[in-house]
């Protein structure tokens, strides 16, 4: 009885390939797009009588459709992987974080769009970018902890008599 319940298959919670996949695509578009919106907002030349750069408006562009894409894959890991994970336990820490940095990017973003009041720009934009940052980190965190968990869980396995 007590064997059974250590050996009984547990629900994979591992993204599929496809959920994988969409997700980098996702967090690569968002995260080259916001930057690029950056690099023209900061670093390059106003081309006369332009308020502000071309280049900013083509980097919101690709920003908004990578941010509903991003959303929908996002939405389709919650039911699939974050709910599921967090039940079995194991890295908690690094996927929460990493949840985090989504709600808040979702947040902020949300607010940038709509902002009530021009004063709330600027904070909301600081908290943004810095979520922004996160996103790369969390993710990258938490896909290399797992990987290397499952090496590890590999070569014990490997091990045994
Ligand atoms: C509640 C928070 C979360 C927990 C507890 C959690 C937990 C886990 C666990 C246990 C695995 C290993 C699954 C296995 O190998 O069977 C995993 C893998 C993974 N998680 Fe999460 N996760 C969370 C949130 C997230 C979020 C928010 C994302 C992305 C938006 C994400 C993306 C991934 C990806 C891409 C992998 C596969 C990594 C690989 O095998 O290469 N997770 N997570
Ligand atoms: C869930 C992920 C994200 C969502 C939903 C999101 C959404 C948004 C929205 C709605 C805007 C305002 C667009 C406009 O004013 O026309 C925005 C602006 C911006 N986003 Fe994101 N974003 C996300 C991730 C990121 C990431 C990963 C970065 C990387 C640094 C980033 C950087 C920026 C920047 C620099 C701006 C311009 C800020 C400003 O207008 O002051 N975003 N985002």
């Amino acid at each position: 009885m007590h064997d059974t319940l250590h050996t009984r298959p547990r629900k994979p919670v591992r993204p599929s390939q496809g959920q994988r996949r969409a997700n980098y695509l996702g967090s690569g578009l968002l995260l080259g797009s916001g930057l690029l919106w950056l690099v023209a907002h900061h670093l390059l030349p106003l081309p006369e009588f332009a308020a502000r750069h071309p280049l900013e408006t083509w980097a919101m562009r690709i920003h908004g459709a990578a941010a509903l894409f991003g959303i929908a894959v996002f939405g389709s890991l919650w039911a699939s992987h974050l709910l599921p994970a967090w039940q079995h336990g194991r890295h908690r820490a690094s996927g929460a974080s990493l949840a985090v940095a989504w709600l808040l990017l979702l947040l902020t973003g949300y607010g940038l769009y709509y902002v009530p009041d021009e004063d709330w720009r600027a904070p909301l934009s600081l908290v943004h970018q810095l979520a922004g940052f996160g996103l790369p980190l969390g993710l990258g965190l938490h896909v290399l902890t797992v990987r290397r968990s499952r090496r590890v869980a590999r070569m014990t396995a490997a091990a045994r008599p």
